[in-house]
């Protein structure tokens, strides 16, 4: 034992209270940097949901590793797609100029962060898919980074289509311009408006309504909707295990991706990945 923990055996109640202070400055450690990314926050984001930031460089690399291994592509390959949609400032021109325009501009910051939305993006240019839709729009950050996609992948040669849904009529303005050309949204009920579309889905993002039961109910409305190889992300998969129960049933493989933001207090979400081999 050391000279501290031997002098707190030997005084029994002034020892527990100095165990239990020298405990809670150990714990208090773990809520610095997350605290100081909460002030910083407070006066430099206008953000009141749908947090958006960067990740933390590895756990970028990790998300680049685990898309490499799922669609069968070099690693090299899957973080040159995260690089490019980084790095892509027409996009970061058009959202800044659409959130400026927006009438929600005072609780939306012009400045570009994906979060896990790089990856949904990888997948994109990887599997170049025909139909990839998108459950839940909110601005439309994750509608621009999917149609960004599809633009890029028409540039060679590949054509696709983006479906959004939104319950909100007001959801999706940053999908405008250049990117509406890429897709379109489904306004209603997200269960409602998948029961309608017909072409078969080869990348679908689960992000609407956010209750177990629904998330379950979009699976399983989608089922017999997916193409042969198909991948479903789920945006839910750090609360429910309801992508994961859809694999098994239907046998497909599942994994789970936690996110890391970087500078800032959120935790992260978490993306639940099914694919098939
Ligand atoms: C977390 S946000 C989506 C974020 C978006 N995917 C992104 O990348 O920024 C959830 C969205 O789901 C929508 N929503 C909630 N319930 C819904 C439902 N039953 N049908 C369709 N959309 C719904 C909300 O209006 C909200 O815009």
């Amino acid at each position: 034992m050391r000279k501290f923990e031997l002098a707190i055996a030997r005084m029994p109640i002034l020892g527990r209270v100095l165990l239990t202070l020298f405990r809670a400055k150990v714990a208090a450690g773990s809520f610095r940097k997350p605290l100081a990314g909460l002030c910083k926050w407070l006066f430099t984001s206008r953000e009141t949901t749908n947090f958006t930031y960067d990740l933390e460089e590895n756990n970028k690399r990790y998300l680049a590793s685990l898309i490499a291994d799922i669609v069968s592509i070099k690693f090299s390959v899957a973080m040159t797609y995260i690089e490019e949609i980084e790095g892509d400032e027409a996009l970061q021109r058009h959202i800044a100029d659409a959130t400026m325009k927006s009438d929600l501009s005072f609780m939306a910051d012009p400045k570009v962060r994906f979060g896990r939305r790089v990856g949904w993006y990888a997948f994109v240019r990887a599997l170049k898919p025909t139909v990839v839709v998108e459950t839940g729009i909110d601005k439309g950050l994750g509608a621009c980074v999917l149609t960004a996609a599809l633009k890029r992948n028409k540039e060679e040669g590949c054509e696709g289509r983006y479906y959004g849904t939104d319950i909100n009529p007001k959801a999706g303005y940053l999908l405008s311009g250049d990117y509406a050309d890429f897709g379109s949204i489904l306004y209603g009920d997200s269960i409602e408006s998948l029961e309608k579309l017909e072409a078969p889905i080869d990348l679908f993002v689960n992000d609407s309504d956010h209750s177990a039961e629904y998330e379950a109910a979009e699976y399983q409305t989608i089922e017999n909707k997916l193409s042969r190889n198909a991948i479903v992300l789920g945006d839910n998969s750090h609360c429910t295990d309801k992508l994961l129960e859809f694999s098994l049933k239907t046998k497909r493989h599942f994994v789970f991706f936690q996110e890391v933001p970087r500078d800032h207090w959120f935790p992260g979400c978490g993306m639940g990945i099914s694919f098939k081999r």
